[in-house]
């Protein structure tokens, strides 16, 4: 978990080092969590820490971040650029698009003043901030209401799928992107759920035997087109 670049490392790093790790798991329950890693290079410390653990979970249809970057997460290219794709996705606004306070006060100003289409505003909101969560709810036939019991609500049962946000789950599972509009295919049943990716003839039985999930090509996931569902 720790790698050091360039010369000697001081005592007093070593023991920061030490501290660090001794102290961060009960500050923030994070240390030797989803990939934690620290750097020394000439002196400086650059912890590329994930910070508290991505979601896990399992819906019919979606799956928490954490299942996925389970495994893409430590990634780096052949120049030793940090290319995490779990580590670099929890920091975007797409990740936080649940738990972003501006948009839920947003939400909840826009149904104060609108008592009357509380419903309707609700829904609309979550249907892009709380993708997964909106999607699995037209599924199952259940509301698909933020707040009171609904989604914010932790006893909510896709609670975990709201606060994901705009997830892995979601986007590289749209079909047939249009502008305005994205689809999830929710007619397949596990193993056979596609992930669409940019890459032709995938390694598909790793993911198929632990993410219940299975990788394929398709051109559409490098179009803009696929942003433009819900930009
Ligand atoms: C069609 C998808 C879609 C729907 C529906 C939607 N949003 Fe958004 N929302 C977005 C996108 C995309 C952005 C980011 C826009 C950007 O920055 O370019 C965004 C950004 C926002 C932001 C800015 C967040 C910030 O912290 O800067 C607020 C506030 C917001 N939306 C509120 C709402 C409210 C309230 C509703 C329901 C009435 C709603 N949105 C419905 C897609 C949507
Ligand atoms: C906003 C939509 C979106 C979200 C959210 C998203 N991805 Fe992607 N992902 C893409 C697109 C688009 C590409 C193709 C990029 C390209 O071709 O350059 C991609 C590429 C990939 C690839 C191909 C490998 C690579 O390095 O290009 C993997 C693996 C991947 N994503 C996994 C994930 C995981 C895991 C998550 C969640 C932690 C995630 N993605 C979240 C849209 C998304
Ligand atoms: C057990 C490890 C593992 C897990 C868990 C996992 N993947 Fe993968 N993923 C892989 C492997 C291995 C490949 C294929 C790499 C190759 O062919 O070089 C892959 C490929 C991909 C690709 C690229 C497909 C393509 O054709 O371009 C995407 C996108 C992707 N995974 C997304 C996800 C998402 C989303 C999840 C969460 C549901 C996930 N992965 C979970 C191991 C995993
Ligand atoms: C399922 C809906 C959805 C899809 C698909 C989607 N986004 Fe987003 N995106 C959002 C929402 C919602 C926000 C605003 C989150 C917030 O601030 O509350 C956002 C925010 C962003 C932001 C931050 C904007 C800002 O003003 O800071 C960027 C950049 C972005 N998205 C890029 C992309 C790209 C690139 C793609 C395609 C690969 C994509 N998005 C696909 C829903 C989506």
């Amino acid at each position: 978990m720790t790698t050091i670049i360039g010369t000697t490392i001081i005592p007093e790093m070593k023991n920061f080092l030490l501290c660090a790790c001794i102290l961060i798991p009960f500050l923030l329950a994070s240390c030797g969590g989803n990939g934690q890693e620290t750097t020394t290079a000439g002196g400086s410390v650059t912890t590329k820490s994930t910070g508290l653990n991505l979601v896990n979970f399992s819906t019919e249809d979606f799956a928490g971040s954490g299942n996925c970057a389970s495994c893409h997460i430590d990634l780096e290219d052949q120049i030793g650029n940090y290319v995490s794709i779990g580590t670099h996705w929890r920091s975007t606004m797409m990740a936080n698009a649940a738990k972003d306070p501006f948009w839920q006060a947003k939400v909840a100003s826009e149904v104060a003043r609108n008592p009357h289409l509380k419903e309707t505003i609700e829904e609309k909101c979550a249907s892009c901030h709380m993708p997964m969560a909106y999607t699995q709810a037209e599924v199952r036939d259940v509301s698909a209401l933020m707040f009171e019991n609904g989604f914010t609500n932790p006893s909510n049962p896709l609670n975990p799928a709201a606060m994901d946000g705009v997830s892995c789950t979601l986007c590289h599972q749209i079909v047939d992107p249009v502008l305005g509009k994205y689809t999830v295919d929710t007619s397949t049943e596990p193993p056979h759920r596609l992930i669409y990716g940019p890459y032709e003839d995938p390694e598909q039985s790793l993911m198929i035997s632990t993410s219940q999930f299975t990788p394929m090509y398709a051109e559409h996931i490098t179009d803009s087109v696929l942003c433009g569902t819900c930009h």
